[in-house]
Protein backbone atom coordinates (compact mmCIF):
# COMPACT_ATOMS: atom_id res chain seq x y z
CA UNK A 1 0.00 0.00 0.00
CA UNK A 2 1.29 3.40 -0.33
CA UNK A 3 2.57 5.13 2.52
CA UNK A 4 2.05 8.46 3.39
CA UNK A 5 5.79 10.56 3.23
CA UNK A 6 6.57 12.69 6.42
CA UNK A 7 3.33 12.32 7.98
CA UNK A 8 1.25 14.54 5.25
CA UNK A 9 -1.51 13.09 3.30
CA UNK A 10 -1.47 10.45 0.92
CA UNK A 11 0.86 11.49 -2.19
CA UNK A 12 -1.53 11.37 -5.83
CA UNK A 13 1.21 9.00 -6.98
CA UNK A 14 3.58 6.93 -5.24
CA UNK A 15 6.00 4.36 -6.79
CA UNK A 16 7.51 1.70 -4.95
CA UNK A 17 10.72 -0.50 -6.17
CA UNK A 18 10.04 0.04 -10.08
CA UNK A 19 11.94 -2.44 -12.03
CA UNK A 20 12.47 -2.48 -16.20
CA UNK A 21 14.60 -4.18 -17.72
CA UNK A 22 14.71 -4.66 -22.02
CA UNK A 23 16.41 -7.47 -23.84
CA UNK A 24 18.99 -6.12 -26.18
CA UNK A 25 21.06 -7.61 -29.19
CA UNK A 26 24.30 -6.64 -29.96
CA UNK A 27 25.27 -5.28 -33.39
CA UNK A 28 25.27 -8.26 -35.86
CA UNK A 29 24.67 -10.94 -32.92
CA UNK A 30 22.30 -13.57 -32.28
CA UNK A 31 23.31 -13.46 -28.78
CA UNK A 32 20.50 -11.39 -26.29
CA UNK A 33 21.85 -9.44 -23.25
CA UNK A 34 19.61 -7.45 -20.71
CA UNK A 35 19.61 -4.06 -19.83
CA UNK A 36 17.99 -2.76 -16.73
CA UNK A 37 16.57 0.79 -17.62
CA UNK A 38 14.90 1.07 -14.00
CA UNK A 39 16.91 -0.34 -11.08
CA UNK A 40 14.05 -0.26 -8.35
CA UNK A 41 12.90 3.80 -8.33
CA UNK A 42 11.23 4.75 -4.99
CA UNK A 43 9.48 8.10 -5.61
CA UNK A 44 6.47 10.06 -4.28
CA UNK A 45 4.61 13.30 -5.40
CA UNK A 46 2.07 15.11 -3.49
CA UNK A 47 -1.09 16.35 -4.81
CA UNK A 48 -0.71 20.11 -6.21
CA UNK A 49 3.24 19.74 -6.36
CA UNK A 50 5.91 19.39 -8.93
CA UNK A 51 8.38 17.04 -8.64
CA UNK A 52 11.53 17.48 -11.14
CA UNK A 53 13.23 14.17 -12.18
CA UNK A 54 16.68 15.27 -13.50
CA UNK A 55 19.42 13.08 -14.76
CA UNK A 56 22.04 12.06 -17.99
CA UNK A 57 20.37 10.50 -20.70
CA UNK A 58 19.95 6.89 -20.82
CA UNK A 59 19.22 7.15 -16.79
CA UNK A 60 16.11 6.05 -17.64
CA UNK A 61 13.84 8.99 -16.97
CA UNK A 62 11.52 8.61 -20.31
CA UNK A 63 11.52 4.89 -19.46
CA UNK A 64 10.05 5.67 -16.06
CA UNK A 65 7.71 8.02 -17.79
CA UNK A 66 6.70 5.38 -20.17
CA UNK A 67 5.90 3.16 -17.24
CA UNK A 68 3.84 4.84 -15.47
CA UNK A 69 1.07 5.67 -17.86
CA UNK A 70 1.83 2.00 -19.16
CA UNK A 71 2.84 2.23 -22.30
CA UNK A 72 5.57 -0.07 -21.20
CA UNK A 73 5.33 -3.00 -18.90
CA UNK A 74 7.59 -2.71 -16.17
CA UNK A 75 9.25 -6.11 -14.73
CA UNK A 76 8.29 -5.22 -11.05
CA UNK A 77 7.03 -2.43 -8.35
CA UNK A 78 3.99 -1.23 -7.35
CA UNK A 79 2.60 2.23 -9.31
CA UNK A 80 0.31 3.29 -6.70
CA UNK A 81 -2.22 6.03 -7.76
CA UNK A 82 -5.30 7.59 -5.66
CA UNK A 83 -5.07 4.55 -3.92
CA UNK A 84 -5.02 1.95 -6.56
CA UNK A 85 -2.25 -0.32 -7.73
CA UNK A 86 -1.87 0.48 -12.15
CA UNK A 87 -0.30 -2.32 -12.29
CA UNK A 88 -3.54 -4.51 -10.80
CA UNK A 89 -6.06 -2.78 -12.08
CA UNK A 90 -8.85 -3.99 -14.58
CA UNK A 91 -8.74 -2.56 -18.06
CA UNK A 92 -11.93 -0.65 -18.03
CA UNK A 93 -10.59 1.37 -14.81
CA UNK A 94 -7.19 1.65 -16.06
CA UNK A 95 -8.76 3.46 -19.27
CA UNK A 96 -10.36 5.97 -16.64
CA UNK A 97 -7.23 6.36 -14.97
CA UNK A 98 -5.19 6.88 -17.93
CA UNK A 99 -7.26 9.98 -18.75
CA UNK A 100 -6.07 11.45 -15.56
CA UNK A 101 -2.59 11.11 -16.41
CA UNK A 102 -1.95 12.60 -19.50
CA UNK A 103 2.51 12.79 -20.68
CA UNK A 104 3.64 15.36 -23.20
CA UNK A 105 6.88 13.58 -24.57
CA UNK A 106 9.81 15.39 -26.29
CA UNK A 107 9.10 18.04 -28.60
CA UNK A 108 5.40 18.03 -28.87
CA UNK A 109 4.90 20.77 -31.08
CA UNK A 110 6.42 18.49 -34.17
CA UNK A 111 3.89 15.58 -33.43
CA UNK A 112 1.01 18.14 -34.04
CA UNK A 113 -0.31 17.42 -38.06
CA UNK A 114 0.23 20.83 -38.86
CA UNK A 115 -2.49 20.64 -41.40
CA UNK A 116 -4.97 20.13 -38.22
CA UNK A 117 -6.59 23.60 -37.23
CA UNK A 118 -6.15 24.54 -33.42
CA UNK A 119 -9.11 23.48 -32.51
CA UNK A 120 -9.26 20.06 -34.36
CA UNK A 121 -5.80 19.30 -32.53
CA UNK A 122 -7.22 20.53 -29.17
CA UNK A 123 -10.71 18.70 -28.85
CA UNK A 124 -9.16 15.53 -30.49
CA UNK A 125 -8.71 13.40 -26.96
CA UNK A 126 -12.78 14.36 -26.24
CA UNK A 127 -13.58 13.23 -29.93
CA UNK A 128 -11.83 9.92 -29.26
CA UNK A 129 -12.83 9.51 -25.54
CA UNK A 130 -16.18 11.18 -25.04
CA UNK A 131 -19.64 11.22 -26.22
CA UNK A 132 -19.35 15.13 -26.56
CA UNK A 133 -21.57 16.68 -29.78
CA UNK A 134 -19.17 18.46 -32.52
CA UNK A 135 -20.21 21.62 -31.05
CA UNK A 136 -19.78 20.98 -27.37
CA UNK A 137 -16.15 19.74 -28.92
CA UNK A 138 -15.28 22.83 -30.49
CA UNK A 139 -16.77 25.05 -27.35
CA UNK A 140 -14.29 23.37 -25.26
CA UNK A 141 -11.21 23.22 -27.03
CA UNK A 142 -11.67 27.06 -27.68
CA UNK A 143 -11.81 27.52 -23.43
CA UNK A 144 -8.90 25.36 -23.48
CA UNK A 145 -6.96 27.72 -26.33
CA UNK A 146 -8.22 30.58 -23.39
CA UNK A 147 -6.32 28.62 -20.73
CA UNK A 148 -3.19 28.50 -22.55
CA UNK A 149 -2.79 31.98 -23.45
CA UNK A 150 -4.01 31.83 -27.21
CA UNK A 151 -6.52 33.92 -28.85
CA UNK A 152 -9.86 32.04 -29.46
CA UNK A 153 -9.80 33.27 -32.98
CA UNK A 154 -6.64 31.68 -33.58
CA UNK A 155 -8.69 28.54 -33.67
CA UNK A 156 -9.42 27.48 -36.76
CA UNK A 157 -5.72 28.52 -38.25
CA UNK A 158 -3.66 25.78 -39.26
CA UNK A 159 -1.20 24.35 -36.70
CA UNK A 160 1.81 24.54 -39.07
CA UNK A 161 1.32 28.58 -38.73
CA UNK A 162 1.87 29.09 -35.66
CA UNK A 163 5.21 29.52 -33.50
CA UNK A 164 7.15 26.68 -31.95
CA UNK A 165 5.86 28.38 -28.86
CA UNK A 166 2.33 28.64 -29.37
CA UNK A 167 2.45 24.98 -30.73
CA UNK A 168 3.81 23.67 -27.46
CA UNK A 169 0.56 25.45 -25.94
CA UNK A 170 -1.49 23.80 -28.27
CA UNK A 171 -0.25 20.89 -26.93
CA UNK A 172 -0.73 21.59 -23.19
CA UNK A 173 -4.18 22.84 -24.23
CA UNK A 174 -4.64 19.43 -25.53
CA UNK A 175 -2.86 17.47 -22.60
CA UNK A 176 -5.45 19.34 -20.53
CA UNK A 177 -8.56 18.52 -22.51
CA UNK A 178 -9.68 15.51 -20.49
CA UNK A 179 -9.13 17.54 -17.63
CA UNK A 180 -5.94 15.44 -15.88
CA UNK A 181 -4.44 15.71 -12.79
CA UNK A 182 -1.27 14.73 -12.93
CA UNK A 183 0.79 16.09 -16.48
CA UNK A 184 4.16 14.38 -17.11
CA UNK A 185 6.11 16.23 -19.01
CA UNK A 186 9.26 14.48 -20.59
CA UNK A 187 11.58 16.81 -21.92
CA UNK A 188 8.60 18.55 -23.57
CA UNK A 189 10.24 22.02 -23.92
CA UNK A 190 14.04 21.36 -24.04
CA UNK A 191 14.19 22.29 -27.73
CA UNK A 192 13.03 25.34 -27.35
CA UNK A 193 14.88 28.76 -26.32
CA UNK A 194 15.24 29.17 -22.66
CA UNK A 195 13.23 32.45 -22.74
CA UNK A 196 10.04 30.33 -24.53
CA UNK A 197 10.59 27.93 -22.13
CA UNK A 198 10.34 30.37 -18.95
CA UNK A 199 7.22 31.78 -20.38
CA UNK A 200 5.37 28.07 -21.02
CA UNK A 201 6.71 27.50 -17.02
CA UNK A 202 4.85 30.85 -15.86
CA UNK A 203 1.63 29.14 -18.31
CA UNK A 204 2.35 26.06 -15.90
CA UNK A 205 2.64 27.60 -12.62
CA UNK A 206 -0.28 29.93 -13.36
CA UNK A 207 -2.54 26.40 -14.35
CA UNK A 208 -1.62 24.85 -11.17
CA UNK A 209 -2.29 27.54 -9.08
CA UNK A 210 -5.69 27.87 -11.12
CA UNK A 211 -6.31 23.48 -11.25
CA UNK A 212 -4.58 21.47 -8.54
CA UNK A 213 -2.43 20.11 -11.33
CA UNK A 214 0.35 17.44 -10.24
CA UNK A 215 3.50 17.91 -12.25
CA UNK A 216 6.26 15.43 -12.76
CA UNK A 217 8.66 17.46 -14.83
CA UNK A 218 11.23 15.53 -16.39
CA UNK A 219 14.58 17.35 -17.87
CA UNK A 220 18.35 16.95 -18.13
CA UNK A 221 18.70 20.95 -17.58
CA UNK A 222 18.60 22.10 -14.29
CA UNK A 223 18.49 25.77 -15.51
CA UNK A 224 14.49 26.38 -15.05
CA UNK A 225 13.84 23.29 -12.13
CA UNK A 226 14.01 25.98 -9.14
CA UNK A 227 11.56 28.17 -10.92
CA UNK A 228 8.87 25.47 -11.19
CA UNK A 229 9.62 22.43 -8.69
CA UNK A 230 8.74 21.62 -5.25
CA UNK A 231 11.04 18.81 -4.74
CA UNK A 232 14.17 17.63 -7.27
CA UNK A 233 14.76 13.83 -7.59
CA UNK A 234 18.09 12.67 -9.05
CA UNK A 235 18.36 9.87 -11.38
CA UNK A 236 21.11 7.71 -12.60
CA UNK A 237 21.46 4.63 -13.83
CA UNK A 238 18.17 3.70 -13.03
CA UNK A 239 18.01 4.88 -9.61
CA UNK A 240 17.16 7.67 -7.78
CA UNK A 241 20.35 8.24 -6.12
CA UNK A 242 19.52 12.28 -4.28
CA UNK A 243 15.95 13.92 -3.47
CA UNK A 244 16.16 17.63 -2.05
CA UNK A 245 14.20 20.89 -2.30
CA UNK A 246 15.60 22.51 -5.61
CA UNK A 247 17.88 25.50 -3.95
CA UNK A 248 19.07 22.89 -1.03
CA UNK A 249 19.78 20.30 -4.18
CA UNK A 250 21.60 23.58 -6.33
CA UNK A 251 23.56 24.89 -3.21
CA UNK A 252 24.93 21.89 -1.59
CA UNK A 253 24.70 18.43 -4.24
CA UNK A 254 25.68 15.69 -2.79
CA UNK A 255 26.22 12.85 -5.04
CA UNK A 256 28.91 12.93 -7.43
CA UNK A 257 26.24 13.02 -10.61
CA UNK A 258 24.53 15.87 -8.91
CA UNK A 259 27.36 17.93 -8.67
CA UNK A 260 27.77 16.82 -12.26
CA UNK A 261 24.57 18.29 -13.44
CA UNK A 262 24.57 21.54 -11.61
CA UNK A 263 28.39 22.40 -12.68
CA UNK A 264 26.82 21.91 -16.25
CA UNK A 265 24.16 24.19 -15.33
CA UNK A 266 26.58 26.76 -14.14
CA UNK A 267 28.58 26.81 -16.82
CA UNK A 268 26.05 27.04 -19.49
CA UNK A 269 24.26 30.31 -17.11
CA UNK A 270 27.95 31.98 -17.36
CA UNK A 271 28.25 31.07 -21.43
CA UNK A 272 25.23 33.04 -21.77
CA UNK A 273 22.00 32.60 -23.70
CA UNK A 274 21.94 31.37 -26.93
CA UNK A 275 20.74 32.75 -30.24
CA UNK A 276 17.22 33.58 -29.97
CA UNK A 277 14.99 30.77 -32.09
CA UNK A 278 11.84 33.24 -32.24
CA UNK A 279 9.60 35.04 -30.28
CA UNK A 280 7.02 33.57 -29.11
N1 LIG B 1 12.72 0.15 -26.13
C1 LIG B 1 13.94 -0.06 -25.62
N2 LIG B 1 14.63 -1.18 -25.90
C2 LIG B 1 15.85 -1.40 -25.38
N3 LIG B 1 16.49 -0.57 -24.54
C3 LIG B 1 15.86 0.57 -24.21
C4 LIG B 1 14.56 0.90 -24.74
N4 LIG B 1 14.19 2.11 -24.24
C5 LIG B 1 15.19 2.52 -23.44
N5 LIG B 1 16.20 1.61 -23.42
C6 LIG B 1 17.45 1.72 -22.65
O1 LIG B 1 17.10 2.03 -21.31
C7 LIG B 1 18.00 2.99 -20.76
C8 LIG B 1 17.20 4.20 -20.28
O2 LIG B 1 16.69 4.90 -21.41
P1 LIG B 1 15.71 6.15 -21.29
O3 LIG B 1 15.27 6.50 -22.64
O4 LIG B 1 14.67 5.85 -20.27
O5 LIG B 1 16.70 7.27 -20.70
P2 LIG B 1 16.45 8.84 -20.51
O6 LIG B 1 16.94 9.17 -19.14
O7 LIG B 1 15.06 9.19 -20.86
O8 LIG B 1 17.47 9.47 -21.56
P3 LIG B 1 17.34 10.86 -22.42
O9 LIG B 1 17.73 11.97 -21.47
O10 LIG B 1 18.34 10.68 -23.51
O11 LIG B 1 15.94 10.98 -22.92
C9 LIG B 1 19.02 3.31 -21.84
O12 LIG B 1 20.14 2.47 -21.63
C10 LIG B 1 18.30 2.90 -23.11
O13 LIG B 1 19.23 2.49 -24.11
MG1 LIG C 1 14.19 10.49 -22.29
Amino acid sequence: MPTSSSGGSAPLLQVNSLRKSYQQRRWLSRKKYEVAALEGVDLAIARGTTLALVGESGSGKSTLARCLVRLEEPTSGEIWYEGRNLLCVSRAELRDLRRQIQVIFQDPAAALNPRFTAAEIVAEPLAIATHRSKKEQRERALDLMEQVELPRQAADRRAGEFSGGQRQRLAIARALALEPKLLILDEAFSALDLSIQAQIVNLLLDLQAARGLTYLYITHDLSLVGHLADEVAVMFRGQIVERAAPAALLRHPQHPHTRALVAACAAMDAEGPGPRQETG
